[in-house]
């Protein structure tokens, strides 16, 4: 059975692979910024013994800590970081943009997946499958710039950010065994991607678990589609 931690656990994506990982039996550590509003998450929680709300705002450094603490005294390992909160705010236009805006996105959306990475590396370190996943998106794509009309300037900035820090952790953690990749989990249905999307977001998280599953070292420093092929960065 595989140990997981996911952030952002209690809706969209995060929430859609929580169900599918308790169906399965894996151990899933569900960070979520309020658990006590998390009704469906806590009534799964009873349910299955193998899921574990917690509390984390990944851009909170103490609530990122008190986090590890908690996992760390429940288990010694963690085999797959999923990096997966995020927030995307509207600003398609010069105009629209303010500068907390873009500090807000890039708080969540790449500090965020940094101060977890800084603090739950150390559980990484102990499991002999490592993998640190980053949901990235098309959007943070520079080689599909030209293509560029959707999105925002905050939310592609801080997603291609990210992208960059991937690249550098991926770098790093691989004489540690650890694989790191950036994902793309299509244009799905939830409250950041709207009910026109393409895809249901349970459709996405059994696909990205099931890339999940099978990633090794090999595939360490890619940006990977959620079909399993190849995304330019
Ligand atoms: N939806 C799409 O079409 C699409 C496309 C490409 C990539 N993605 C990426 O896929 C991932 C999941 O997106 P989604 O559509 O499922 O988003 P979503 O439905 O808007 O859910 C976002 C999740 O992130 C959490 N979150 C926000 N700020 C947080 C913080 N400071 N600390 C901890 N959790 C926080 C939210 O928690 P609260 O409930 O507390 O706010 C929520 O659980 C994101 O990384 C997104 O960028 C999405």
């Amino acid at each position: 059975m595989t140990t997981y931690l996911i952030t952002g656990a209690n809706r969209g994506l995060g929430w859609a692979m929580v169900q599918q990982l308790a169906r399965a039996g894996d151990t899933v550590f569900a960070g979520c910024r309020s658990p006590q509003n998390a009704a469906d998450l806590q009534a799964l929680a009873v349910e299955n013994s193998n899921i574990y709300p917690i509390q984390l705002d990944v851009t909170d450094e103490s609530s990122v800590m008190a986090a590890a603490k908690a996992v760390a005294a429940e288990i010694d390992k963690i085999d797959v970081l999923i990096n997966n909160a995020a927030i995307k705010i509207d600003d398609k236009e010069l105009q629209d943009i303010s500068a907390d805006k873009i500090h807000d996105t890039m708080n969540v959306n790449v500090v965020g997946p940094l101060l977890m990475a800084k603090h739950f590396v150390g559980l990484l370190k102990q499991s002999d499958s490592g993998r640190l996943v980053n949901i990235s998106g098309r959007l943070a794509s520079l080689l599909l710039l030209e293509d560029q009309k959707w999105g925002s300037y905050s939310y592609n900035g801080s997603k291609a950010a990210m992208n960059v820090a991937t690249r550098m952790m991926a770098h790093e953690l691989k004489p540690a065994g650890i694989c790191v990749v950036a994902v793309h989990p299509g244009w799905m249905q939830t409250d950041m991607g709207g009910a026109s999307a393409d895809l249901e977001p349970s459709v996405s998280a059994e696909q990205v678990l099931a890339l999940i599953a099978n990633l090794t070292l090999a595939d360490t420093n890619k940006f990977l589609v959620y079909n399993g092929t190849e995304h330019p960065w």
